[in-house]
């Protein structure tokens, strides 16, 4: 029960990765306000999951990708459970379009979804963090794709590579208050986001041949590296990304 009366935010945290990073960081003990914009049946499946887990979990539908909606989210957390400890930029879609492809609307929604939110969600958590004292953790959920390319997917690792300068700069600029910024970028994971990939046998196949370990990860094992980074081991990391890629990275020329 290492984050015993600690208090997490998880955007996008009532699906794929971020319900696993929501159990994982209940499991140790941690208050947990679930982000989330759609399916508020399973974000109240999750808050009776983590209640069973001895924990108080509250969910707010907030689209992240809107300032005014991560103010709100942030200020529940702190009427509800009077802090913010660790923070969980989770929240991300892609369009699986190319540079030749990708229109304005698809560019802009990307963009603020996943790098937007991220920068304004470590901006209002840190300072919430640096009015309350003490530090904190900022998680990002990156990819692979913040330094890989993947063409046919160009506005998601655009706003990939965003994120990464938005681990390394925050967490340059946060270590005076204490507050430790990491990225955390997953490969190929059994979620929402690879169903269309995971239906297709032929396409499963090459991609699990593509990775070292030999198969997609479940959200799990990206959710036990959050928990880890959130907790009492991981407090000299920061300014960095810890990939769980199942070797992905090292071994395929791009898939
Ligand atoms: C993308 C997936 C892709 C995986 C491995 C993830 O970040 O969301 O679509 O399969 O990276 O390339």
């Amino acid at each position: 029960m290492s984050l015993k009366g600690k208090v997490a935010v998880v955007t996008g945290g009532n699906t794929g990765i971020g319900k696993s990073c929501v159990l994982a960081l209940a499991a140790e003990g941690a208050n947990v306000v679930i982000d989330f914009v759609a399916d508020p049946e399973a974000t109240e499946q999750l808050e009776t999951q983590v209640a069973a887990l001895g924990d108080q979990a509250i969910g707010v539908q907030a689209d992240v990708s809107r300032v005014d909606d991560l103010q709100r989210l942030i200020s529940t957390a702190v009427s509800s459970f009077q802090r913010v400890d660790i923070m969980v930029n989770n929240a991300g879609i892609e369009t699986r379009t190319s540079i030749l492809q990708t229109t304005e609307d698809q560019y802009d929604r990307v963009l603020a979804v996943n790098l937007k939110s991220a920068f304004f969600g470590t901006q209002i958590a840190a300072k919430q963090m640096i009015a309350q004292g003490g530090g904190g953790r900022i998680i990002n959920i990156t990819s692979v794709h913040e330094d890989w390319p993947m063409p046919g997917n160009t506005p998601y690792c655009l706003s990939k590579g965003g994120m990464r300068m938005l681990t390394r700069t925050a967490g340059v600029e946060l270590a005076p208050h204490g507050i430790l910024v990491v990225g955390v970028g997953p490969g190929a994971i059994d979620t929402p986001i690879n169903a269309q990939t995971v239906a297709d046998p032929d396409a499963l196949r090459r991609l699990d041949a593509a990775i070292p370990l030999g198969r997609l990860a479940q959200p799990t094992e990206i959710a036990s590296v959050v928990a880890f980074l959130a907790g009492p081991g991981a407090t000299y990391l920061t300014a960095t990304t810890i990939f769980a890629d199942g070797g992905l990275m090292q071994s395929s020329p791009g898939l």
